[in-house]
């Protein structure tokens, strides 16, 4: 298929802003506390950070160029260029299948706490532990979350057949501000509730003596999930920039909002936890339990919760988009489908797989595999197996196979080569791939 004839975003500030918004999701808000919260604060925020700058950014530069290159979905691009990679690119469907099925999921808790804000007292209500026993009430009732899930996909699948540029820009382009905004005011009021301080310390100050190889993997598989790196979302997204879109600039100006928008969801998080007495390690229900406590000491609580958890659901939306943009456009191109059942075939597949991991944080929560029930095995092995594995394999593509003309012109179209770009293939050719290599080996117990 010809670049012309695909649809393309708008410029480049579309571009920043669709990339951005596929990264800015659960991912930051939802995902980076809870596992902060883990594991141990500081310690993890600072590998985050160091991972996101010596993988995440040489990757996501790789990546782009992979699609800014072919102008094709994930299976596509490696196939054009050497088909014998393209195994990454399926891998990469897979892991985005898998991963917008327990997404949703979460994505459903959003805008069912959205409604609640609204129609329920519950957000006024000053006792933590009110909290938390509503958040376990609602997510092991048995069809509640399940509808909340699906009516997210079905929204999703809404935006993704009304045609990329329309649906996935015009979301993008409101909500990003508004959702900064809301997060630097909450964590300021968070930082000064009483016992505030004792949290910032948590987040903020690393103390390296509890990291494991664990606490390591879980950083980088998170820098990689919040990136939305590692499984081939960014080539297809960047296969749709318009020409002259720089993917060095790009890749920064993404970076740097996804690594903020983290750093906010710390502040405002964990003052709250360690203020409301709520245990940091508290796992995936940790922000659902603290926000409400946030908000319940703000004067007009519902609105402002409403309006907070609006901002999270159209965080959520434009992630979900992008990871069913992915996989439809897979289908699509591919396997030659219509746009329409393509879109169809990921939302119903997606749909099924979503209603299991939900069941399994409820009635289901008894099936098990390796100590996890279906819902964390799906967060679990794709961040830390998947797309960690995805980012090996793409960096050892782009660093060895890749033609490097081709990548240099992706990255300096007025060729003006110089000493970054050494560094950067150094990064791609050595570094990144060996440090995850190691990684995977001390975390496999072989060292
Ligand atoms: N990055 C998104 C978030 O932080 C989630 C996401 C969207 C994603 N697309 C992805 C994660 C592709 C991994 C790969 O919420």
């Amino acid at each position: 298929m010809s670049a012309k004839k695909r649809a393309t975003f708008g410029g480049r500030l579309s571009a920043v802003l669709v990339a951005a918004g596929s990264a800015v999701g659960l991912g930051n808000i939802w995902r980076f506390p809870y596992l902060a919260g883990e594991n141990g604060g500081g310690a993890f925020f600072a590998i985050y950070l160091l991972a996101v700058m010596i993988v995440g950014v040489p990757l996501m530069i790789s990546e782009f160029s992979l699609g800014t290159a072919t102008h094709r979905n994930a299976v596509g691009a490696f196939r054009q260029l050497n088909k014998r990679w393209v195994f990454i690119g399926y891998m990469g469907v897979l892991a985005s299948v898998l991963i917008l099925s327990f997404y949703l999921v979460v994505a459903g808790w959003t805008a069912e706490y959205m409604f609640h804000s609204v129609f329920s007292d519950q957000v006024q209500n000053p006792d933590p532990a009110s909290h938390v026993a509503a958040f376990e009430n609602f997510i092991t009732n048995p069809w509640k979350p399940v509808l909340y899930a699906l009516g997210f996909g079905l929204v999703t699948h809404l935006i993704i057949t009304m045609g990329v540029q329309k649906g996935i820009e015009r979301a993008s382009k409101v909500m990003m501000p508004m959702l900064f905004v809301a997060l630097l005011v909450l964590a300021i009021h968070s930082i000064l509730m009483p016992g505030g301080m004792e949290g910032l310390k948590f987040f903020l100050a690393p103390d390296f003596s509890k990291v494991t190889a664990k606490t390591i993997l879980a950083a980088v598989g998170q820098a990689f999930f919040s990136l939305s790196i590692g499984l081939g979302t960014m080539i297809t997204y960047a296969s749709y920039f318009k020409q002259g879109t720089s993917v060095r600039g790009t890749t920064l100006q993404v970076t740097l909002l996804d690594t903020t928008v983290a750093l906010l969801a710390g502040l405002m998080i964990f003052p709250a936890v360690f203020s409301a007495g709520i245990e940091p390690d508290s796992g995936p229900s940790l922000v659902f339990i603290t926000l409400p406590s946030i908000f319940s000491t703000l004067p007009m609580s519902a609105f402002w919760s409403t309006i907070f958890f609006l901002l999270l659901v159209l965080a959520a939306l434009t992630s979900t988009i992008s990871m069913h943009e992915s996989v439809t456009a897979y289908l699509e191109e591919e396997w030659k489908l219509s746009r329409r059942a393509a879109a169809w075939a990921v939302t119903l597949f997606t749909g099924v797989l979503g209603i299991v991991a939900s069941l399994s944080m409820g009635i289901w929560s008894g099936y098990t595999l390796f100590g996890f029930n279906i819902f964390d095995l799906l967060d679990y092995v794709t961040a830390n197996i998947l797309l960690p594995l995805g980012a090996l394999l793409t960096c050892l593509f782009v660093g060895w196979k890749f033609d490097q003309k081709v990548f240099r012109q992706q990255l300096y179209p007025d060729c003006n080569v110089g000493k970054e770009y050494r560094v950067l293939r150094f990064l791609i050719r050595y570094l990144c791939p060996l440090s995850l290599i190691i990684l995977f080996i001390y975390n496999l117990g072989w060292a």
